[in-house]
């Protein structure tokens, strides 16, 4: 059951939101004496009506859930209105007397940091002397690279809904990745202690880290809507309204400056990032965080200066999407490498080799990469590239072909994983077995489709020594598992995986202690569960499962267990910008290639073939979803999905699924190979396996660098452009050298 799909109690209200219409301005009217005079119309919640702190900011306090005097985007809301029926909200929206004068906005980044307009002070993380190293180089090469934002396109809308308990308590049933996060900016809206407000999340229809923040407001409205009239609340986006109100993936541009020895050796690499915060920050500070973290994606450069700066506009606050600011980064040293390239005459290929980290080297914010993965998986992708002849393949056909060319690219990606706030790596788990042997597992991970559900029930099972039958994984409830993170930064199912791990591994030793005693034995003997069956020293006994659990039952013995996971040896110095932020890295290549028809300036993903590290994975058909999924994703980003705004009005054009098009089955590669690379990380993530959800997007990156060798192929005489989406008409006009490059 997804939000929409809970029949809710007779009195329910439907919430509609009245949101600024304007990107930037004053307001000089609010009126609302017709909305509320229209019959089934309850109440019109404005700003006015907060009983507590008006505001839902989560790192900086800068973000009002209703507009007070000024409006900072189009789509902030304004105004909730509570109505019988949701056509009749929506009715009393428009009936709502709204005029803003406005002010003049800014949408592009770099406009902002002109004008001052920054959400926080400008980081730079550095390593070594950029300054002296420069003159060791034989060549530099500057530039800009551009990428766009991207909507995040879940399936289920945004909504929550809302019921009032006995004693002004409030039970929030909401489609958030941060329960936690709902809990207190609810219980700050409404003044009243956080254990007033409960949280339950079911499963999501998709999030990709839309949900992180971006649930929060909807579902604080409800709940404030249930605290002002007592009635249940129900409020749901079309996908209209979601598409144009909530906030995307951050746009960024950015200046590069790379240098190179002869041989192809990077000796410094100079990046500052414009980041497009939109109105408020929202998460745009850690994302810009770990665009940092990630400016060298998996090379190993000794001398490195690079500067974010996170910056204000008028548009609906960025946020959080798979990758959380990576992909940004690693488009832009991919660019610089690509560019060098080509001055230098040699191949992406040859300076990206040459520049993968070795076991030991240090990356910029003083944390060594401890793995082989990333030169293990390139030596793999190179082995199958040249087992089936590829590049033979590709001249030959290249040069048989006039209207249709093909390129290839290589895409190495590393990703660091963990929370970068250090605070936020921890997780809880609450798990009872029940007297029939059957057990119910609580965490703080939130199931939105990426199967972490799956993976805690085996980690009970494998960990009980029982049948994954037996296990159920209950909803997300901050009841039962209090003071969570959101089920973020890939770390979902390694965090709260580990506790359940320590709270099944609880149980299961009072289990076996009891069995020890039961079968007159002493503290020497070993006992363990497996296949359901005690065994004890070593020999299967007659005792199973639930009948051991009975009679733990009956000498009163406690049958749950609840337990804290927090990341080991974590931690981060931000006034020097060193530390070691990350449990582990995440490493793999992806080889890409395309076919160009340069006529019409279209192209095909003949194939992606990846070699992938996952662990010792808890679930390979999980995590080979993941990885599809990630890449589709990684591509639409680079090629065909486009934010389109009207320059006047700062509108967004492509606001529904008619004008902004996401990769469909068409657009997929026509081959996808996943390989996953043998490897054991002691200790990554729950039973040695590792994080899945985010690094693979970055595979996707190599598409856009797979077109521009084909229009290498087509002329080596074009400028490539590194400004992402590499739309069709993009791509045309390149091919028609009517783009001035960069
Ligand atoms: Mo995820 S982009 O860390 O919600």
């Amino acid at each position: 059951m997804f939000l929409d799909d809970f029949s809710l109690q007779d009195n329910l209200l439907h919430a509609a939101v009245l949101v600024s219409p304007v990107s930037h301005g004053v307001i000089k009217e609010l009126n609302i004496d017709e909305a509320i005079s229209i019959q089934g119309v309850e109440a019109v919640i404005t700003a006015e009506d907060i009983p507590g702190e008006n505001q839902i900011g989560n790192i900086i306090m800068d973000e009002p859930l209703l507009a007070e005097n000024k409006v900072h985007f189009i789509g902030e809301p304004v105004a909730v209105v509570l109505a019988d029926t949701p056509e009749k909200a929506r009715m009393a929206v428009s009936a709502i007397r709204l005029e803003i004068s406005r002010l003049p906005s800014v949408t592009d980044p770099r406009e902002a940091f002109e004008k001052g307009l920054l959400i926080a002070p400008p980081r730079t993380f550095s390593m070594g002397d950029v300054n002296e190293a420069w003159d060791r180089c034989s060549c530099i090469v500057e530039g800009r690279a551009d990428s766009g934002g991207q909507e995040h396109l879940y399936l289920e809308t945004q909504g929550a809904f809302a019921v009032p308990m006995e004693n002004g308590c409030i039970r929030l049933t909401s489609g958030t990745q941060g329960p936690t996060f709902v809990q207190k900016i609810a219980a700050r809206i409404l003044n009243v202690p956080m254990h007033k407000i409960e949280v339950d999340v079911g499963r999501l229809g998709g999030a990709f880290g839309g949900k992180e923040d971006q649930a929060t407001p909807w579902a604080v409205m409800a709940a404030l809507g249930v605290h002002l009239t007592g009635r249940a609340v129900k409020l749901v986006l079309n996908r209209n309204e979601d598409m144009t109100w909530t906030g995307k993936r951050h746009p960024y541009s950015s200046d590069f400056r790379l240098g190179l020895g002869s041989d192809g050796a990077i000796l410094a690499w100079e990046v500052t990032y414009y980041q497009n915060g939109g109105a408020a920050s929202d998460l745009s500070t850690a994302i810009l965080e770990r665009t940092l973290f990630h400016s060298t994606n998996s090379y190993f450069i000794p001398n490195v200066s690079a500067t974010g700066i996170c910056c204000r506009t008028n548009l609906p606050p960025n946020t959080a999407f798979r990758g959380f600011g990576a992909p940004q980064a690693m488009f832009v040293i991919e660019s610089a490498i690509c560019k060098a390239s080509r001055i230098m005459g040699i191949s992406p290929m040859e300076i990206q080799e040459k520049n993968l980290m070795k076991k030991g080297d240090s990356f910029p914010f003083g944390m060594t990469f401890e793995g082989t993965e990333i030169r293990r998986s390139w030596k793999r992708i190179y082995e199958l590239y040249h087992k089936d002849n590829t590049r033979e393949r590709i001249m030959n056909f290249n040069s048989s072909n006039n209207l249709f060319k093909k390129g290839i690219s290589f895409m190495p990606v590393c990703f660091g994983i963990s929370f970068t706030n250090t605070s936020m790596n921890q997780a809880s788990a609450l798990v009872h077995v029940y007297t029939d042997g059957s057990v119910g597992v609580s965490t703080g991970a939130v199931e939105m489709g990426q199967g972490v559900n799956t993976k805690i029930a085996q980690v009970a099972a494998r960990t009980l020594g029982i049948s994954l039958s037996r296990i159920k994984v209950e909803t997300t409830n901050t009841t039962r598992a209090a003071n969570t993170s959101p089920t973020a930064a890939s770390t979902g199912a390694d965090m709260n995986g580990n506790a359940v791990r320590i709270a099944c591994g609880n149980i299961l030793s009072r289990l076996l202690a009891h069995a020890v005693k039961h079968s007159g034995g002493t503290e020497e003997y070993s006992a363990e569960m497996k296949d359901e069956t005690v065994h004890i020293n070593g020999e299967a006994t007659k005792l199973h499962w639930e009948q051991l659990v009975n009679l733990t039952y009956l000498a009163r013995i406690s049958l749950s267990s609840q337990a804290h996971y927090a990341t080991p040896e974590l931690h981060f110095d931000k006034t020097r910008e060193k530390g070691r932020p990350f449990a582990y890295h995440v490493a793999g290549t992806a080889v890409t290639e395309i076919t160009l028809d340069r006529l019409r300036g279209t192209f095909s993903v003949d194939s992606v073939r990846i070699v992938h590290d996952a662990g010792e994975s808890i679930n390979p058909q999980v995590d080979m979803g993941q990885i599809e999924g990630a890449l589709l994703q990684g591509i639409g980003w680079v090629t065909m999905e486009e934010l389109k705004y009207r320059s006047d009005t700062d509108a967004l054009l492509s606001d529904s699924l008619a004008t902004y098009k996401i990769p469909d089955i068409y657009s997929a590669p026509d081959k996808v190979e996943i390989e996953f690379l043998e490897c054991f990380t002691p200790n990554a993530g729950v039973y040695n396996s590792k994080a899945v959800g985010e690094p693979p997007f970055m595979y996707g990156i190599g598409t856009y660098f797979a077109i521009l060798d084909a229009i290498r192929a087509c002329d080596p005489e074009i400028t490539p452009i590194f400004a992402a989406p590499m739309s069709n008409e993009k791509l045309l006009l390149m091919l028609d050298h009517r783009n001035d490059g960069c």
